[in-house]
């Protein structure tokens, strides 16, 4: 059977439905989209879930339209966009969202956080934010087996005096792998305590040596629709950005992480490479970079473009700044039941607070 789609030149209402014989429609709960439709980081409140105040109904089509339209766009994808370098191979579903690989000569690390109980493997790789996949929690897990982590390149450019496109284990290889186990706050006021597997960002800045006029680091995340079908809705602005000033990028508890669990990253989790940086929000972890850039510019990150009265650039997690619809006092612990305290910089304030020193962390959010 052979899905067509027409008007592939102009930009999608997610909320369009696409038929296979070529025409869409657009269900009127959602309605013509003129900007972005998100749900999860601009939800009323942060343990609300859109099937609880939605009808069952209107919920079920909308995960209807997601399969569909997955379909639809990978078909159209692969007439608009070239997949990434020799990834044209039978894709099977299920594949990559699973364990991955087991990881040879991991170093436990002095700077994994002690004392925590671990979120299990199972919370850690189904409960996802990945908008490529889907704005559900468990989407990722279903729809990410579309990615192919391998081959995979990574580009670095900007103000350096080693730049180029790498190959994933060539970018990789010269570094020994820790394991770093640390918390993660999302800013939706859940959290996790995960054991990255991952390499520390400060030692693959060194090895590009940055020059004086590099003050920030940009991190993009793939643009292929045809293995990132949400790509072509307008869910997001496309691809996926983040940033970082160049001293929190150096920080030593900054890391790119390429597996947990001592396995390589399952592709929901971001695969094969994506951004750790434990005392701030979730949403500064970007995933499945393919640039890294040296920029003399503070880089305006995706959440930051989507609603910039409610994300900023530096994201500290931060229990004295409430987001404007929620409080970011206590979070939900994954697996707990009763919410606990968050703190400040996420319990990582010795390693971090300094960068951050007559900053008004207010304004700074
Ligand atoms: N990176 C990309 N490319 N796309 C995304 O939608 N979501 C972010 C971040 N990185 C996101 C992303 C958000 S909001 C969070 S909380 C974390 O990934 C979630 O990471 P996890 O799913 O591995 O827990």
């Amino acid at each position: 059977m052979q899905i067509r789609v027409e008007n592939l030149g102009r930009e999608r209402d997610p909320a369009e439905k696409y038929h296979v014989d070529g025409t869409t429609t657009r269900p009127a709960f959602i309605g013509a989209a003129t900007s972005y439709n998100v749900r999860m980081l601009i939800r009323k409140g942060p343990d609300l879930r859109y099937s609880d105040i939605t009808p069952k109904s209107l919920y079920l089509r909308r995960r209807e339209f997601l399969q569909t339209a997955a379909g639809a766009a990978l078909g159209a994808a692969a007439m608009m966009v070239p997949p990434l370098a020799g990834q044209a191979g039978a894709q099977t579903k299920g594949a990559g969202t699973g364990h991955g690989a087991k990881l040879a000569n991991v170093k436990k690390s002095p700077l994994s956080t002690a004392g925590e109980t671990l979120t299990s493997f199972d919370d850690i790789t189904s409960y996802n934010n990945f908008y490529e996949y889907g704005q559900y929690k468990e989407d990722p897990k279903a729809n990410a087996w579309r990615l192919q982590p391998r081959p995979w390149t990574i580009k670095v450019e900007g103000f350096a005096a080693k730049t180029g496109t790498f190959g994933f284990e060539e970018f990789t290889k010269p570094y020994t792998l820790e394991e770093r186990v640390y918390r993660m706050r999302c800013v939706e006021a859940w959290s996790m305590v995960i054991p990255w597997v991952g390499i520390p960002l400060k030692d693959i800045i060194n090895t590009f040596q940055p020059t004086s006029q590099a003050k920030y680091v940009e991190f993009v995340t793939a643009l292929n629709p045809a293995q990132m079908p949400a790509q072509t809705t307008r869910s997001l602005p496309w691809p996926y950005v983040e940033g970082l000033r160049m001293d929190e990028a150096m920080n030593p508890l900054a890391i790119l992480a390429v597996g947990l669990y001592e396995e390589t990253l399952p592709n929901q989790d971001g695969a094969p490479i994506r951004l750790v940086t434990p005392w701030k929000y979730g949403f500064k972890g970007i995933k499945s970079i393919v640039k890294i850039r040296f920029v003399d510019y503070q880089p305006k990150n995706t959440w930051q473009v989507m609603i910039p009265n409610e994300y900023g650039f530096y994201a500290n997690v931060n229990p004295a700044v409430d987001h404007p619809r929620w409080t970011q006092a206590s979070e939900r612990r994954i697996g707990e039941f009763f919410r606990r305290k968050t703190l400040p910089f996420n319990g990582y304030a010795d390693q971090v607070a300094s960068m951050y020193a007559g900053m008004d962390l207010k304004k700074n959010y």
